[in-house]
């Protein structure tokens, strides 16, 4: 049914599956000091060995090769290269990620590198993190140097997983890294992140004009809860912070209009210092779309979006979060649409369940119909000439999930963290493995 050239892999990040947060010269990130800190990580754990991948890669590609998969996303822990987050380069850090995509090639698969996953040196975290612009010439310096390194081998670049979540989880609701909760700091951020995103893309085309750059952005269809026009108003706004504000400066150069107006109420002077987000806008190859489920809003005259998410009655993942597979057709249709042509990847969608292990067993049925369901509804957006180029299921194998520590499991491989993190393959593992190797179809 897909393209003959399709993509199937699937993802991790550094922070979620290395490990090894001390080892060989790798400097402190964000994150490591996050989980360190007491009450941020919901079980009390932290990623210091999380699935020990820094050891283990060779047997985690051999995984790789075993699902028969041709692409595999994972992304460059930036204090491993730079511990300092600039200046001096820790050659070890950069041998791990030679090693790493030497040996995908050896194995025929494809990688496609993220260079920001969220581990942020926390020595720039001490002068501002990504409130400093002195943090976006760092990043430049770091993404030059990994183009320079990797780009003879590696084709497919990201900049940045998740804009919204490095702005707004953690520096509106203080739900990750480095755990900010204030409005006027997340917008700054997004700001930079976006003007970092576009410097990055124009640098790596000048240095590397053959390779592929993009972004991956997380999106989720927004839908009034009901007819009304203070719902429907609701949504608007909140499809712009959830969406927009990454999507229009990336393809536009300019941030959404109707939400950029409530935040210049409430910040007066804000459009003078965000008048150069055309900077963002620089020609991408792809954009990467995460997407895990949609929002259902409705209008709260108390909020700033003068909406507030409305739970509707829907089967859920671990995480809460609705099963909503349609939505995936929604995102990549309407991103063609609306600023398009472009090609997509996939770049995350999978799901956390209560996988046990019974008998050296893991029967997660539930996540080989999510995957059924929304590979069927990738297929329908393909149908109506939607270039997606491939599709990353998140995740190879259980890790750290962020403020959830190890309790959301979202692996095709279950890690057993009582037996010396082994790997064991889920049904999910056996059925995607079949899939690929078309042995079933979606129909079935
Ligand atoms: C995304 C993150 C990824 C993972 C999934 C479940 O927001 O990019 O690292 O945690 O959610």
């Amino acid at each position: 049914m897909f393209p003959g050239d399709f993509l199937w892999g699937v993802a991790t990040a550094s922070y979620q599956i290395e490990g090894a947060y001390n080892e060989d010269g790798k400097g402190e990130s964000i994150w490591d000091r996050f989980a360190h800190a007491p009450g941020k990580i919901k079980d009390g754990t932290t990623g210091d060995v999380a699935c020990d991948h820094y050891h283990r890669y060779r047997e985690d590609i051999a995984l790789l090769k075993e699902l028969g998969v041709n692409a595999y996303r994972f992304s460059v822990s930036w204090p491993r290269i730079f511990p300092c987050g600039k200046g001096e380069v820790n050659q070890k850090g950069l041998d791990f990620y030679d090693a790493l995509v030497d040996e995908l090639l050896k194995q025929g698969i494809k990688p496609l590198l993220t260079l920001y996953h969220w581990d942020l040196p926390q020595p720039l975290q001490f002068h501002g993190g990504w409130t400093n612009t002195d943090t976006v010439q760092a990043f430049l310096e770091y993404a030059m140097l990994l183009f320079k390194k990797l780009g003879d081998r590696v084709e497919l670049w990201a900049t940045f997983n998740e804009p919204w979540c490095i702005s707004f989880l953690a520096h509106e609701l203080g739900e990750h890294a480095p755990g900010i909760k204030d409005l006027r700091t997340a917008l700054q951020v997004a700001h930079n992140v976006l003007v970092a995103h576009g410097k990055a893309v124009k640098a790596f085309r000048s240095e590397n004009p053959s390779g592929k750059t993009g972004i991956v952005l997380n999106l989720y269809p927004v839908h009034p809860s009901s007819e009304s026009e203070q719902d429907k108003e609701a949504a608007i706004l909140s499809d712009c912070y959830r969406n927009r504000w990454f999507l229009d400066p990336v393809f536009k150069g300019e941030y959404p209009q109707e939400l950029l107006s409530v935040y210049q109420k409430l910040y007066g002077d804000f459009a003078k210092d965000y008048e150069s987000i055309q900077v963002a806008c620089e020609k991408i190859d792809f954009l990467g779309v995460n997407y895990y489920s949609r929002e259902v809003v409705s209008h709260d005259p108390k909020s700033i979006l003068k909406s507030k998410t409305v739970k509707v009655e829907a089967k859920r993942t671990d995480m809460g979060w609705e099963i909503y597979p349609q939505g995936i057709q929604e995102i990549l249709v309407r991103i063609n649409r609306e600023y398009g042509p472009i090609d997509l990847y996939v770049t995350e969608n999978g799901a956390a369940f209560k996988d046990e292990l019974k008998d050296g067993e893991i029967r997660d049925y539930e996540r080989i119909d999510f995957l059924k369901e929304h590979f069927k509804n990738t297929y329908y957006a393909i149908q109506q000439g939607v270039p997606v180029k491939g599709y990353f299921v998140w995740s190879l194998m259980d890790n750290f999930e962020w403020a959830h520590g190890y309790s959301k499991r979202f692996g095709l491989f279950y890690v057993d963290y009582n037996d010396n993190l082994k790997r064991i393959p889920k049904e999910s593992a056996r059925w995607f493995k079949k899939f690929l190797n078309n042995e079933i179809s979606l129909e079935e």
